[in-house]
């Protein structure tokens, strides 16, 4: 692409009437050590279309996104994009249009929105002119996806739905013919998923051809034309959605029905945790509750509402200026995470990736973290002892891995939060605190991750549940909190808790 287009968003084809083929997949295979992540998969993209890849956590869609984005080289077989064979190369992939949009977002926070949308493609050798131009289409982009940013703002500034703008209008501003998105809703609020979705469709409507990964069935109807599902590395097939429904899709994942959890009656027990006035400025407001022996209290809000921010102050990350948090009667002391898990709280941060996992270290090594402690008073943890440890939770997990010895990282996105998940459960806390346990997660590991945490319930765990699902919400729990703006606006019995009530409670309560 040269400055010398358009500086609007010209480029971009019209509306084709036949779907028309733009990126073409054929038997495409990719090994890791250890692991065949594609397998002979054919796949398509489509003007004016939006597919969604769907499969279980390590089903290889990120690895078939990574060879679309030039990540890799495909081991056998050959992507092509209007013709044009893909090869290991990034910047080349950019250059024949596939725009992509990872698991991680890319943005780098100390640079501005404008510098952002125009990354990698400052002018070298059209000087000014071209700086004014590229500045041009930067405007051009931000006003269709994201009118309400200023080009100046640090994009470190902006909430993750907007930097999510920001990456898409990065894409449109380099006129690219195949938008990626792999688990975009995943950190965005119901209003922030709409908007996307509107820019998607808007997009579609310039002939654009979108690929977009989620969990989430419902947001795949709403917004894909056509789905494709790869279990295990391989195409299990790709339908029109009119032929599709739920039902259909889930058996195409996972190859077999998915049960429904049924919350089960539980004695109630003690107090485990009682949390009593706690205020932050300007983040918490006066926060009062408390979690029984073998409850399930949800938390429910809306993103932004407070709830991480009010676990990450339970466990000792962030300070808080008044308040308390009780043990068992026991104060523990604030701003020290290490007091909160001796106390016996155990917190599944939201963000695990980031917060929570040591990429370099083995997957064994990272579930048996939170046990370092315990291990000292042994006086050593064998590496056998370690091993088996490690091993039994991630059986209990399905955390899909060839051995418990390899890098985390290299686990599919899904399957490294079930990591954090198997170390927390090694640990048996008195008092288990999920941040969105379920984000990332595919359908048939969340009812099996559901069923856990009723297990975990039934044996005396305290659980306090953060969710924006509201079916997990309602399904899951004995009471529900509501958050809004920093302060409990209800709490509600399982019978007062219907989507309607804990809506309108996140919303204006
Ligand atoms: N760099 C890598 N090194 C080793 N193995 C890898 C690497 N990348 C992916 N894998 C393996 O390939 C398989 C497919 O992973 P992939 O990330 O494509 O899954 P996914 O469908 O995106 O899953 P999720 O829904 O959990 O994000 C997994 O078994 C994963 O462990
Ligand atoms: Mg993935």
């Amino acid at each position: 692409m040269t400055v010398a287009d358009s500086a609007g968003l010209t480029a971009i084809a019209a509306v084709a009437h036949e779907p028309r083929q733009i990126l073409l997949a054929r038997g495409v295979t990719k090994s890791f050590p250890g692991v065949l992540a594609l397998d002979n998969v054919d796949f398509d993209v489509r003007a004016g279309e939006v597919t969604a890849l769907l499969g279980e956590n390590g089903a290889g869609k990120s690895t078939l996104i990574k060879l679309m984005a030039g990540f890799y080289t495909p081991d056998s077989g050959e992507i092509t994009v209007n013709g044009v064979a893909l090869h290991a190369d990034p910047a080349a992939a950019h250059r024949i249009g596939v725009a992509t949009i990872h698991q991680d977002a890319h943005l780098v926070p100390a640079m501005t929105v404008a510098e952002n949308i125009m990354l990698g493609r400052w002018p070298s050798r059209y000087g000014w002119l071209s700086m004014q131009a590229q500045r041009q289409k930067a405007h051009a982009a931000l006003a269709l996806v994201a009118p309400h940013l200023n080009l100046s703002t640090p994009a470190g500034r902006l909430s993750p739905a907007d930097q999510q703008l920001i990456e898409i209008a990065r894409a449109i501003s380099e006129d690219s013919k195949i938008l990626v998105m792999d688990e975009p809703t995943t950190s965005l609020s119901p209003p922030e998923i709409d908007r996307l979705f509107n820019v998607v469709n808007d997009l579609k409507g310039k002939g654009l051809g979108i690929v977009f990964v989620s969990h989430w069935l419902e947001e795949v109807f709403r917004i894909a034309d056509r789905v494709t599902v790869l279990r295990d590395g391989r195409l299990v097939g790709t339908k029109p959605i009119g032929e599709l429904d739920q039902d259909k899709v889930i058996r195409m994942m996972v190859g077999r029905e998915v049960r429904e959890t049924v919350l089960t009656e539980r004695p109630i027990g003690d107090v485990v945790m009682r949390v009593s006035n706690l205020s932050r400025e300007n983040v918490l407001n006066d926060i009062s509750f408390e979690v029984r022996a073998g409850e399930i209290v949800g938390m429910a809000g809306l993103v932004g509402a407070g709830r991480s921010e009010l676990a990450a102050c339970i466990f000792g990350i962030d300070p808080y200026d008044s308040g308390s948090v009780e043990i068992g009667g026991t104060s523990v002391p604030p701003s020290d995470p290490r007091s909160a898990i001796e106390a016996g709280i155990g917190l599944v941060p939201e963000d695990r990736r980031r917060q929570a996992l040591v990429g370099l270290m083995s997957v064994k090594s990272n579930v048996t973290l939170s046990l370092l402690d315990r291990v000292s008073s042994w006086g050593f943890l064998s590496s056998a002892q370690e091993e088996s440890i490690a091993n039994r939770e991630i059986r209990s997990l399905g955390v899909k891995t060839p051995s418990s010895k390899v890098r985390v990282s290299t686990l599919s996105g899904g399957n490294q939060q079930k990591v954090v998940l198997a170390r927390w459960l090694a640990r048996r806390p008195k008092i288990l605190i999920l941040d969105e346990p379920t984000k990332g997660i595919d359908v048939g590991a969340k009812s099996e991750i559901s069923e856990l945490i009723l297990r975990l319930a039934e044996e005396g765990m305290a659980i306090l549940l953060i969710s924006s699902e509201l079916p997990e919400i309602l399904s899951m729990t004995d009471r529900v909190l509501v958050m809004r703006a920093g302060r409990i606006s209800a709490s509600l019995t399982r019978e007062q808790a219907t989507g309607e009530t804990i809506m309108s409670y996140a919303t204006t309560g």
